[in-house]
């Protein structure tokens, strides 16, 4: 049975048109750089800010219109630095301010805008606030800038409630007091090293805001906001034994049943740390604090795993924030129907706050999309590879991996591209566990593999020392072999090669206009084939975007003229299983 009944190519409209003079965000490709693992200038193994610079041509050729920057800040890099110690300054590893001034210049000079990550929900415990909370007594103004509570039971030994850390363990730690005997429980939704702010304290919006306004003054065009969701709790904090539902899919539960399909979500009891109706208020005002700024429109963009897609909209509703990752999208299985309803979904939800919908595939928190792909699809995303674990097809993989891309750049809205994906890189599935840094193989003693497989340094030249990464041999992470002949100086030049692929793509959707575009579904949509026309605004150029993920190759419809295809067509021009066209009609 067919899901899409329409017979005509226009009848079902999913999405209208923007104007086509909407704001940059609305269609912007924004490609993430994980500052760790993208470029080495000094040799140490670890990327850095001038090493950015450096290779910053690389995205313009690529044709992206922005970056997004991991936490570049000074961090006992704990959680890679999603733990800040200072929010105004540039860990040495990374550079110092200095660099971040000429990355941004420079960047601009090359009409690309740059993105900081901002992390508001908690801080490094290394941080200035939280070394006076622990100096500080029980009930100081010091601690009260973060969650300290008074355990449970006689002695206070127990836990204030029974949360978890999204990293696994107990999500309080105990502290001891000044005269050395056991005292009060901090929350940390995250590592022990990252204490939770309490947000009902007028002092720590005060200090964000200030934070904000610091990055705008050097020059940044927007922030993406770690962990959106999370910064009001409950009211009496209470106990909680639903799902966490972060970006781990499995909850550390690797035989979990698939997350809920779309539409169900509404009947999951709301986890009283997440998606609390305060977190709302701080948006509007860091949006006004944004908008009252002298200089270029600055953007927030959420990262908020919020079910459903109708709550996650309520994110960036006018007056909160610009754009919202689309993780259902991401967390899509390779299934024509399942993809049709989360394209239905986010546009409807989207459309109706007038928000542009954010895609994204990959980033530094999941299995890389050209490994997900490539594993069994009935199973849920699992919290990284390890060598003893199911390993990915990784032909099928990449072949899907090409196409999901192709779908997800034709479709209207805003896109994210995670560093490396546009070389098609594998997840790394053979790290030795001595390098795992993710503070999740630790605290779940190995249950679960964590993040860093997805986190490994770029490939840029296949005969160098690191691939290219910089002048040293060592890398923070190894590089698996296959990384190799995936390097950037294998692929630039080779017709049919991902980066070539990415590149061309990205120049069409510039020129089309396809994130502006109108969406549409096209009859050859069923449950095997992903069907839609993008229509440029000034409804001049109109391309099929078809994704075949049946058994059956796919005929396109008369007079259709392929201009991009994720791998060869058949001999008589019909579209394989796996395989994305774009075409013009
Ligand atoms: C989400 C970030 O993307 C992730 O890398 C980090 O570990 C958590 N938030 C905690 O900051």
């Amino acid at each position: 049975m067919g899901r899409v009944t329409q017979t005509t190519t226009d009848a079902a409209v999913l999405h209208p048109a923007s104007p086509v003079d909407a704001p940059w965000w609305h269609d912007a490709v924004i490609y993430q750089i994980y500052p760790r693992s993208w470029a080495d200038s000094d040799g140490d193994g670890v990327g850095d800010l001038p090493g950015i610079t450096a290779r910053l041509p690389y995205l313009r050729e690529l044709g992206v219109d922005a970056i997004w920057l991991s936490p570049f800040y000074v961090s006992p890099m704990h959680d890679a630095g999603y733990d800040v110690a200072d929010y105004r300054n540039i860990d040495p590893v990374f550079g110092s301010l200095g660099d971040a001034d000429t990355l941004i210049a420079t960047a601009h000079d090359l009409g690309i805008k740059v993105i900081v990550d901002l992390v508001p929900n908690h801080s490094s415990s290394e941080h200035e606030w939280f070394r006076a909370a622990l100096a500080a007594a029980p009930g100081s103004p010091e601690r009260g800038r973060y969650m300290f509570r008074e355990g449970k039971g006689e002695d206070g030994s127990e836990p204030p409630n029974n949360w978890p850390s999204v990293f696994g363990g107990a999500g309080w730690t105990r502290v001891v007091e000044a005269d050395g005997t056991p005292g009060q429980w901090y929350l940390h939704l995250f590592d022990t090293t990252q204490p939770d702010y309490d947000w009902t304290n007028p002092e720590v919006g005060d200090e964000f805001v200030s934070i904000l306004s610091f990055w705008c003054d050097r020059g940044v065009d927007g922030f993406r906001v770690d962990v959106a969701n999370a910064l009001v709790k409950e009211e009496g904090l209470p106990d909680f034994d639903g799902p966490l539902q972060a970006f781990d899919a499995t909850d550390h539960n690797p035989e979990a049943a698939l997350p809920p399909a779309h539409g169900e979500e509404a009947d999951q009891p709301r986890a009283p740390m997440w998606d609390q109706e305060g977190v709302h208020e701080i948006y509007r005002r860091w949006r006004a604090t944004l908008e009252a700024m002298p200089g270029p429109e600055r953007i927030l963009c959420a990262e908020a795993w919020v079910k459903p897609g109708s709550r996650l909209a309520r994110y960036v509703r006018e007056d909160e924030m610009h754009q919202a990752f689309n993780f259902d999208f991401l967390d899509t299985h390779w299934d024509a129907t399942q993809l049709h309803d989360v394209i239905e979904a986010s546009y409807r939800d989207n459309d109706a706050v007038g928000a542009p919908t954010t895609w994204v595939l990959s980033n530094h928190d999941v299995v890389r999309h050209a490994s997900r792909l490539g594993l069994d699809q009935s199973l849920p995303r699992p919290n990284g590879i390890a060598a003893d674990q199911p390993q990915p097809d990784a032909e099928l993989g990449l072949r899907r991996a090409r196409a999901a891309t192709m779908l997800m750049l034709g479709l209207p809205g805003s896109a994210y591209i995670y560093q490396g994906e546009e070389l098609g890189l594998p997840e790394s599935t053979d790290m030795p566990d001595e390098f795992r840094q993710d503070p999740t193989f630790a605290r779940t003693r190995g249950k679960e593999t964590g993040r860093d497989g997805c986190r490994v340094p770029m490939p840029w030249v296949r005969d160098a020392p690191s691939l290219g990464f910089g002048p040293g041999d060592g890398t923070w992470l190894p590089q698996p072999e296959s990384y190799g002949r995936l390097a950037v100086d294998q692929q630039e030049g080779v017709a049919g090669s991902t980066l070539e692929l990415y590149r061309s793509m990205l120049a069409a959707r510039r020129v089309d206009r396809l994130g502006l575009g109108s969406a549409s579904w096209h009859e050859l949509s069923d449950d095997d084939v992903v069907a839609f026309v993008n229509a440029s605004p000034d409804g001049s150029r109109r391309t099929l975007v078809l994704v075949n993920l049946g058994t059956e190759a796919v005929e396109l419809p008369e007079g259709a003229t392929v201009t991009h295809q994720s791998e060869e067509l058949t001999g008589d021009g019909r579209v394989p299983t796996d395989v994305a066209v774009w075409a013009r009609i």
